[in-house]
């Protein structure tokens, strides 16, 4: 193998450009050289792309100084995009034929840019390695994508700052997050910010059902001999109602029980998918970057590097954490996380069910 391209793809992910860095660093070390396609199939459609490694005076192969200096940012240097052309089989095909000067391609991203790399290789032979990066944890055989603690920590660190002012005031919270149909961030975020419930698509519930849920929440939060001084209530993005319906409608409802209560909601967005990426999404990137490369190496395509130990089936790599797992299987699992059939799911359910009245005492 003599040169391989990259590209970061859908979503933004902190850790992504940590990935970048450490495929490059490891592509350089075995005389491999790397190319840097721009804004994700965009730019392989356009022909944008730059090499991230260059010959040093010795004749070997090294990072770009830009590649060295970014692992630390969120984002990605690269740039990223949902490309619609990729859709079709023509977009796929036009890029095909730009991938044929390189001997394999690393798609870091999350379920679109894996569907669109499980058709580059069956549609056209190419030969691809993907790395899973979405903060939303959707995607399934992996128990972490890159982006996913990153996003949590802010999260919950945005749950203290309104925590705080919350306690000044006695009032109650509702704080939505992000992660598309996915109710991971909303569900480990109400863990670990000491929230009093969590708001998830997959639980099914309808608007009056949720509406209920929080009015109960808060009525108890507030029951005059608790002491409590603020509820936090997380509400996934997934959860079709917005954020000032639910809290309007709740407070109408405790207006006669709780006759002053108030309830603020604050929708955090694009908030969580920035910021520099922690030591787990820094360390999960880098692991996974040393998966890829050397499964292109040794021939491997068509598949993902995932954070799942080999006991529970994948392919072993040097990596006792990382597996490799076909797309064509991870991509149903990831169907199967979205319409709540994955045991993954059931398991995560049955969970917070338990973790329920914890939560609210
Ligand atoms: O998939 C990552 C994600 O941040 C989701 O959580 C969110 O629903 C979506 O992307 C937002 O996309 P955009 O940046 O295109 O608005």
């Amino acid at each position: 193998m003599k040169r391989i391209a990259i590209l970061t793809s859908g979503g933004d992910a902190p850790g992504m450009n940590t990935a970048l860095r450490a495929a490059t660093l490891v592509a350089a070390d075995r005389g491999i050289q790397v190319v840097g396609i721009e804004r994700g199939y965009e730019g392989l459609l356009e022909g944008k792309d730059r090499p991230l490694t260059r010959r040093t005076a010795a004749g070997g192969l090294a990072p770009t100084f830009e590649v060295d200096t970014s692992a630390s940012l969120g984002g990605s240097i690269l740039g990223s995009a949902r490309c619609k052309a990729f859709y079709e089989a023509e977009g796929r095909a036009h890029g095909a034929k730009a991938l044929e000067r390189f001997d394999g391609l690393i798609v870091i991203g999350g379920n679109g840019s894996l569907t669109g790399a499980q058709a580059l290789a069956d549609e056209h032979g190419v030969r691809v390695i993907g790395i899973p990066a979405s903060i939303d944890n959707d995607l399934g055989c992996t128990a972490s994508a890159i982006g996913v603690d990153t996003a949590l920590n802010t999260i919950v660190e945005a749950c203290d700052r309104i925590s705080d002012t919350a306690r000044a005031h006695r009032r109650a919270f509702v704080v939505e997050v992000m992660g598309r149909e996915s109710g991971y961030l909303c569900m480990a975020a109400a863990v670990a910010a000491g929230g009093d419930a969590a708001l998830f698509r997959e639980d099914g519930r309808d608007e009056d059902a949720l509406v209920e849920v929080l009015a109960a929440t808060v009525a108890r939060g507030f029951e005059a001999d608790r002491g409590k001084q603020r509820v936090l209530v997380l509400k996934a993005e997934g959860v079709d109602v917005p954020c000032t319906r639910l809290v309007r409608r709740a407070q109408e409802r405790l207006e006669k029980t709780l006759p002053g209560v108030e309830i603020r909601a604050t929708v955090l967005g694009h908030l969580v998918r920035g910021g520099s990426p922690s030591f787990l999404d820094r360390m999960i990137a880098s692991r996974f970057a040393l998966a890829a490369v050397t499964a292109l190496e040794a021939g491997a395509t068509n598949e993902m590097v995932a954070w799942q130990a080999p006991l529970s089936g994948g392919i072993a790599t040097v990596d006792r954490s990382v597996t490799r797992w076909p797309l064509g299987q991870v991509l149903a699992e990831t169907k199967a996380l979205l319409d709540g059939t994955s045991p993954v799911i059931k398991a995560r359910l049955a969970l917070m069910k338990a973790a329920a009245g914890v939560l609210a005492l």
